[in-house]
């Protein structure tokens, strides 16, 4: 949520400030800008509204020259995303220069003040106030540095900021306010680097550090330092930034999102890789063990997954499987909900976190809570430097390799793989699966790439032409029931999110208790009916829906007759045991959701108005 990516030393920094606000579009993509410093101490800034693009097009219109600049990619939270609101915000003299990632809480506050005091704003940010709270303080006679640290100091919520002086050339200063909001610095040869970001940083640095929340960092080319915000110094080691994050490439796809769901039997394949092994025939899953003493283990009462978005879906699945494999009661919550609701914990509840991203604030806050409230904690993340890494006792990745596209695919089925692995773990070590069953599971696991490289084979064209019949509908509705009820809900979360159709996912049960009336012949209903104990349900389901003149395009097992007496259009996955239906049938699903988008001619990578780190609450 917003990109913030800045640049000291020895070259020219604009080119290399689009390179790195590249990097970080996916982190919002509404509007964007950046601010150079030259060598006669003059400031130059350019914002452009919309894609990345309109900002490079604007840069090489009206060029900038300078070795010191920051910029940033805007995910709007204050105000329409506008030339005007895009980043960097100056101050009144127009010295002091700012790109900030999060949400001032007390702004408002903050800018009555400011504008009893004679300032003048020019757009409708929370970020604005933060030049102008520096200029105050340089007026009182602080050095720069410190202006910038005591300003951070007044800001309320959870955010990062970075900021330049023209007085000071060569220095950026940068602060991390609250948990949420990394920044992290990079070291180069001669020349020093900001961002929000790792993978922003691989081209130019080979180490790097994130700041710890309450921290501020004056970097020069020749190194920085760190300090507290109230002005102590700290140190830490440098840590090295792994090659992985380098710019992704399509590789001939249209778009990352449908590359992505290509890659899902390789990256599923990760997941597994490392962490499953067969000795005298029987499964082993060490890897997979949670850091608990066996009578810990067996004294939990209680698994809660928390997650948003996609997560939370990939965690009503791993709820299923603990309850299944590991028989302690599970569920799955909004992590923002939770959080606010003064959630009952213990020692004897396991919080497992679900964040592809490792930065959502409300995911990281809900973890922190429950670590304060004494429950165990574990999060399964993809991004192996990530702050939700640190909140916990046990990160647990999920091996997707780096996701592009927005709306998250492969990073769903790797959560569900790992959940799946850990719940196998936990059941053998509870001693409630037994280790001919979890060999079984762990048998049938393996055959998941397998399975989604076949259902990407069989599904791709039909989803292709299912999208065209169905492009025009005005709302979807997503029906599944049991573990195909998380999927249907992903189904139409997918759906909604490339392609702005209206749509809904839910058990199939709950319709006749009031949304079937929103049945009629302009609404296509999505059964996600594979052969399992509740087909037969489903198939009453969608009998009821055709009664009532509605569409049903079902997701079902290659072979079921019955299907196409209760359907007008299929997906057919491969047979599968009914745990591994979950990460099977969800990528039909992904696909009829990618084609609707493209063919309605939306931008799927990027889809308007979200962002690919939610850091904001
Ligand atoms: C939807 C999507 C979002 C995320 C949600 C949580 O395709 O990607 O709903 O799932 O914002 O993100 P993470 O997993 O990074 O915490």
């Amino acid at each position: 949520m917003c990109g913030i990516f800045g640049y000291t030393g020895p070259r020219d920094a604009s080119s290399i400030l689009l390179d790195g606000l590249t990097r970080l579009s996916y982190r919002g993509y509404d509007s964007a800008g950046l601010a150079v410093v030259d060598d006669f101490r003059h400031l130059s800034v350019r914002r452009a509204a919309g894609k990345l693009d309109n900002l490079r097009r604007l840069v090489e219109n009206e060029p900038v020259t300078g070795r010191q600049g920051i910029g940033h990619t805007r995910w709007a939270t204050h105000g329409p995303a506008s030339n005007v609101n895009a980043h960097p915000h100056t101050d009144g003299t127009g010295e002091v220069v700012v790109v900030h990632n999060g949400i001032v809480e007390n702004y408002a506050l903050l800018k009555a003040r400011l504008t009893a005091n004679g300032h003048q704003f020019f757009s409708q940010t929370d970020t604005e106030i933060i030049p102008h709270t520096i200029e105050e303080l340089l007026a009182e006679g602080l050095p720069f540095e410190e202006a910038v640290r005591v300003a951070a100091g007044r800001l309320r919520g959870a955010h990062a900021i970075a900021c330049m002086h023209t007085r000071t050339p060569e220095m950026l200063v940068v602060a991390r306010i609250g948990n949420a909001g990394g920044i992290a610095v990079g070291t180069g040869e001669g020349e020093m680097l900001i961002a929000s970001d790792l993978p922003a940083l691989t081209p130019y640095t080979s180490t790097a550090i994130f700041l710890e929340p309450g921290e501020s960092a004056v970097v020069r080319p020749e190194g920085f330092e760190l300090r507290t915000l109230d002005g102590r110094p700290s140190t830490r080691a440098l840590r090295p930034v792994g090659v992985s994050g380098g710019a992704a490439a399509k590789g001939g796809y249209k778009h990352f999102t449908l590359k992505e769901i290509h890659e899902q039997p390789e990256s599923a394949m990760s997941a597994l890789h490392g962490r499953i092994a067969f000795s005298q025939g029987k499964a082993q899953l060490d890897e997979m063990l949670l850091p608990l003493t066996d009578s810990e283990v067996a004294a939990l009462t209680r698994v809660v997954f928390l997650g948003m978005g996609t997560s939370v879906h990939a965690g009503l699945v791993g709820a299923r499987y603990v309850e299944t494999l590991a028989r302690v009661p599970a569920s799955a919550e909004n992590a923002a909900e939770f959080l606010h609701r003064d959630p009952v914990l213990d020692r004897h509840t396991l919080v497992v976190g679900v964040t592809q991203s490792g930065e959502t604030a409300d995911t990281l806050q809900a973890l922190h809570e429950a670590r304060i409230r004494g429950a165990r904690t574990a999060v399964i993340t993809n991004v192996p430097e990530s702050e939700a890494t640190r909140a916990v006792e046990y990160p647990l990745l999920m091996h997707a390799g780096h996701e592009v596209g927005v709306a998250s695919t492969k990073t769903m089925v790797n959560s569900m793989v790992v959940m799946y692995l850990a719940a196998c773990a936990l059941g053998l070590q509870r001693d409630v699966l037994s280790t001919e069953s979890a060999t079984r599971c762990v048998e049938e696991i393996t055959r998941l790439p397998a399975l989604i490289g076949a259902t990407i084979e069989t599904t791709e064209r039909d989803a292709e032409e299912i999208a065209r019949r169905y492009m025009n509908a005005r709302r979807f509705l997503f029906l599944g029931r049991g573990l195909m009820e998380p999927v249907a809900r992903e189904g139409a979360y997918k759906m909604k999110e490339t392609s702005y159709i209206h749509a809904e996912g839910m058990s199939a049960a709950e319709i006749k208790h009031g949304p079937i009336a929103l049945i009629d012949h302009e609404t296509p209903v999505v059964a996600v009916a594979p052969r399992n104990a509740l087909y037969e349900k489903m198939l009453i389901s969608m009998s009821e829906v055709r009664a009532r003149d509605g569409k049903v395009i079902a997701v079902a097992t290659a072979g079921s007759a019955e299907v196409a007496a209760y359907a007008d259009d299929a997906l057919w996955i491969p047979e599968c045991p009914p745990l591994l239906q979950p990460m099977v049938a969800v990528v039909p699903l992904q696909l009829f959701a990618y084609r609707t988008a493209d063919l309605l001619g939306n931008d799927v990578d990027q889809p308007r108005n979200l962002a690919k780190s939610v850091t904001v609450e």
